[in-house]
């Protein structure tokens, strides 16, 4: 599936369901599930590496998952995080590792970062790649700002609105928003034109991502806006189908979910 095909699904208002994928095995299973959107996200540094952070996750990691995501996957929509310190510098070194996502199979590349990235969100677009920018929560600059919820008052909402709208100018053709208040998530989610998919942002975004391994309930202390699927279900695709069924119903996130 190529980004037009995804484009038109998000058109007929249907809300996107989207989760971390690692490997082939689970691409299928997601996949029979009626997941919308793979994400092999640089989390496998801590779902997969056992790290406390994305940061020491390479170029070559994220190749590697992404081809085995690849293969399970058919002709499913990827998108592949590009990870800390492959992109940072500037457009021409984003390009160059995305690129090599690219080739290993993702369909589009997800970066961190507000104004800083404006220019090179414009350069990747312009040369083909699909971008999808990612705001809030960063958890590339948690050495900054920790894991907690972002943009809480007034000035670094409008920050995060005036980011939003400048990543959209510049071509970003969807944007994750972590760990935000749900309010400000359904006012950036209305004044832009592109989908907004949210991690602990609100049930008002066009669709919703998570992290596998916390559905699954495997993961120890599991973020607030999460929910362990595995609960009642009879096997994985069986999780894995409610957590679809729960985001395109409008049932999941739940109030206890937002910020
Ligand atoms: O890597 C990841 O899992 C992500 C999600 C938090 C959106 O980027």
């Amino acid at each position: 599936m190529f980004m037009p095909q995804l484009m038109k699904k998000a058109e007929t208002g249907e809300k996107l369901a989207a989760l971390t994928c690692y490997d082939a095995s689970y691409a299928r299973i997601l996949l029979r599930a009626g997941v919308d959107i793979l994400l092999v996200g640089d989390s496998l540094g801590m779902t997969i590496q056992g790290h406390d952070t994305t940061l020491p996750v390479t170029l070559d990691q994220m190749v590697y998952h992404t081809t085995a995501v690849r293969r399970g996957a058919g002709n499913a929509f990827i998108m592949a995080d590009l990870p800390f310190g492959s992109y940072q510098q500037g457009p021409g070194q984003a390009f160059a590792s995305a690129a090599q996502l690219l080739a290993a199979g993702a369909n589009m590349v997800k970066l961190e970062g507000g104004a800083v990235m404006v220019e090179t969100v414009e350069f990747l677009i312009r040369r083909g790649i699909p971008v999808c920018a990612h705001l809030g929560l960063l958890p590339q600059s948690v050495n900054r700002t920790g894991y907690r919820a972002q943009a809480r008052d007034d000035k670094a909402a409008l920050q995060l609105i005036e980011d939003a709208a400048n990543l959209e100018q510049a071509g970003a053709e969807l944007l994750v928003l972590e760990s935000i208040p749900a309010l400000l998530a359904a006012e950036v989610t209305n004044s832009l034109s592109i989908p907004t998919i949210g991690i602990g942002a609100g049930l008002h975004c066009d669709g919703q991502v998570l992290v596998l391994n916390d559905i699954l309930g495997l993961t120890e202390k599991p973020p607030r806006f999460a929910r362990n699927f595995m609960l009642g279900a009879t096997a994985i695709e069986d999780a894995a189908r409610r957590y679809v069924a729960a985001v395109k119903a409008g049932e999941f996130p739940a109030a206890e979910h937002a910020f």
